[in-house]
């Protein structure tokens, strides 16, 4: 396990992984090459999958309250037309848009915090 603290030169946190409900879901603004944008962040114990914030649907955020997405049986479900992603692969599998994804964002788990990589 990695415990040494960050180097000065790593990217700021964008946030604490205990932040993050085990088998929950957070959004956080982060600042990508495309700027800023809300990312949702899935958590399943030490892992963290990352997606835009964005619904191929209809281009809308999927939470119902900034933060707060309908999760079930290893799904989200966008809050605004109901379809629904697969939270492992962001594949959109019921719903208006079946078959397209979430935009997948690469985030790292370090020093008990999610992370940007260090290139991005
Ligand atoms: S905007 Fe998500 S299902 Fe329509």
């Amino acid at each position: 396990m990695d415990t040494a603290p960050p180097p000065e030169s790593a990217p700021p946190a964008l946030c604490r992984l205990d932040e993050i409900p085990d088998g929950g879901a957070t959004a956080v603004d982060a600042v990508l090459a495309d700027g800023a944008e809300s990312l949702i962040l899935l958590r399943h114990g030490e892992q963290v999958h990352a997606y835009l914030n964005i619904c191929p649907h209809a281009g809308r955020r999927l939470d119902y309250a900034p933060g707060k997405f309908l999760l079930k049986n290893g799904t989200l479900i966008c809050a605004v037309h109901g379809a629904t992603f697969n939270q492992a692969d962001g594949l959109c599998i019921a719903g208006p848009c079946r078959g397209e994804h979430l935009r997948a964002v690469e985030v790292r788990v370090r020093h008990g915090a999610v992370r940007l990589p260090d290139d991005a």
